[in-house]
Order: C-alpha cells, then structure tokens, then sequence
C-alpha cells in the first residue's frame, strides 16, 4: 500500500516521538502500529488514530495492551489490559520440549500462572496429543485465557483452562502423580526490584512480583510438583537470569534431578534474558 505525504510525516514525527520516550524496540513497535492504524482501506481517521496509539505506546503502555493482539508461536491471541503480555522469551519451554522430552500421548500437562494460554497452547498446538488445563486465578485473565482457547479450537488446538490459586494445594488433588510435565512462567521479580514502565505501572502486580525475593510462587510451584508430577515428570520454570543458581538449589531439595537451566540467547533482548531451570522427577 502506497503512503500519502501527510503518511510519511505522522510516521516521521512518530518515529521521533517514541525514540524521545525510550522504547526499546522502536522500529517493531512502530511498523506494527503502521499496519494496525495505517495501512488500512478506511483511511478517514487513520492518522488521528495512528497517533493517539503513538502516544500511548510513548506514555510506555504495552503494545499488546494498545493493538490488542499479540503473535505467539505463530497464534495470534487476545490480550487487553489486565492482562500479562505473553513476551517471546517464553518460547524457551515449547523450544525444549521438541527436542528434549520424551513424553507419551495422552500424558496430562499443566501451565500454571497460565495468564492468556500462551505457554499452554503453543504445547497444545505442536503436541496435540497432550491433554494440556491452563490454570490461572485471576479473574481478568481468566477472561482472557477462555476467549484464546475458545479461538484457537477453531484450529484444532484444545486446551482446559482451571481457574484456581496455585497456592491452594486442594484444588490440584486429582492430578496427583497424574502429571507428566508441568510448565509455568509464574510472576518472579522481587518486589523492590525497578522495572521498565510496562510492567511496574501497567501489567497487574500480581502478574509481575512475587514477594521479597521473587521466589515466593516459584517454591510453591517445586512443592507443587512433588505432589503431582508422576514418576520421571518433568517440571519447567521460566525466570530471571540472576535467580538460577537460587533456584536450582530449590529443585534439588525437592525430589527432582537432572537439573539445569537453559539461556536462549535468540528469545533474549533488551527487556531481558530468556531462561528457564528443568528438572525431572526420580521417585
Ligand atoms: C508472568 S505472568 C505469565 C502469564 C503467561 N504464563 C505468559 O507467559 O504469558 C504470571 C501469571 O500468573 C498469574 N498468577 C499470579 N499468582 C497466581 C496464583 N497464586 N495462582 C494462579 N495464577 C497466578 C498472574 O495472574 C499472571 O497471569
């Protein structure tokens, strides 16, 4: 699609504007809000609109958050407000499984701390032979997490979503030792901790921190685990760069072994690093 000349200015003025605010992926912010609010057929309040979203992105709220959309292992899915943006990093887990599980069809997964389904549906959508339950407790998220499985249905991938706390041991009861793999990319950053606007000011707290040392949700997560993983279950957490070393010693006090942590460097950028610690269960 050609561009206009008034195109061409809103877009100059707009790569200027959010290289002033500090985004730290302009040009991929800038061309998905061209395609969203400009390159469009009805072009009467296009540059107006390209605008105010320009300026949103600029006041550091998520692109997710502003399009509405966000592309996750080749899925398009929902997201809004309220809700945490799937971020690349995560591909780190649906990377692993393709080369380093072996897991047998029909084997029960759970995505706990699951927010809008990514992790669980890109599993879901490369093993369909999986019976994958989303779990999450929060209630906007919920309503996001249903609105992505009942989409994606449409392209065959099947997910269960399960509302309910992590913390509430009573609610996973009939999964013990039925689990063959549990995954999560949980909230881990240390309340004190600073962090880029899009995710101290505009993604809910409870998506982002865990407690003093981020670890609160994660150590409830390895007690998970050892109630529910069957025997030779693996357990996959994504998390911070600095918090392996902390964290692999959490898995080797709980009944898992073969523990390590895994970088992409590939998945990793200037908002940080993708990492994740996978252990299996011996017992
Ligand atoms: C970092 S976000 C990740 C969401 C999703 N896994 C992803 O990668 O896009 C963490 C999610 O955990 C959820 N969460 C936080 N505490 C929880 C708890 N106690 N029980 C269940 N879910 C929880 C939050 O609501 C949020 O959706």
């Amino acid at each position: 699609m050609s561009l206009t000349d008034r195109e061409y200015f809103a877009i100059g003025q707009a790569r200027a504007m959010l290289q002033e605010s500090g985004v730290w992926s302009l040009e991929e912010d800038l061309s998905c809000l061209i395609d969203r609010y400009i390159e469009r057929l009805d072009k009467s309040r296009a540059i107006e609109e390209f605008m105010l979203a320009v300026q949103e992105r600029c006041n550091r709220v998520p692109l997710g958050h502003i399009v509405g959309m966000v592309e996750f292992d080749e899925m398009p899915l929902v997201v809004g407000s309220g809700v945490f943006i799937p971020r690349p990093h995560s591909q780190i887990i649906h990377k692993w499984l393709e080369t380093s599980a072996a897991l047998r069809a029909g084997v029960n997964v759970l995505d706990l701390c699951a927010g809008s389904g990514a992790i669980g549906l890109a599993i879901a959508r490369r093993r369909p032979d999986l019976k994958v339950t989303c779990v999450e407790f929060d209630e906007i998220a919920v309503q996001y997490l249903k609105r992505n499985i009942d989409r994606l249905a449409g392209r065959k991938i099947r997910v269960n979503h399960l509302q309910a706390d992590i913390r509430d041991e009573q609610a996973f009861k009939r999964f013990t030792h039925e689990v063959g793999l549990i995954v999560a990319n949980p909230p881990y950053v240390p309340q004190s901790q600073e962090l880029l606007p899009e995710w101290s000011v505009h993604h809910p707290q409870a998506s982002v921190y865990s407690g003093t040392d981020g670890l609160e949700l994660i150590r409830q997560i390895i007690s998970l685990a050892d109630q529910l993983l069957s025997r030779e279950g693996w357990l996959v957490i994504e998390h911070g760069e600095a918090q392996a070393q902390a964290i692999r010693e959490l898995f080797k006090q709980s009944q898992l072994t073969n523990v390590q942590t895994v970088m992409d460097k590939e998945a990793s950028d200037a908002s940080g690093s993708s990492v994740m610690t996978v252990g299996c269960k011996s017992l």
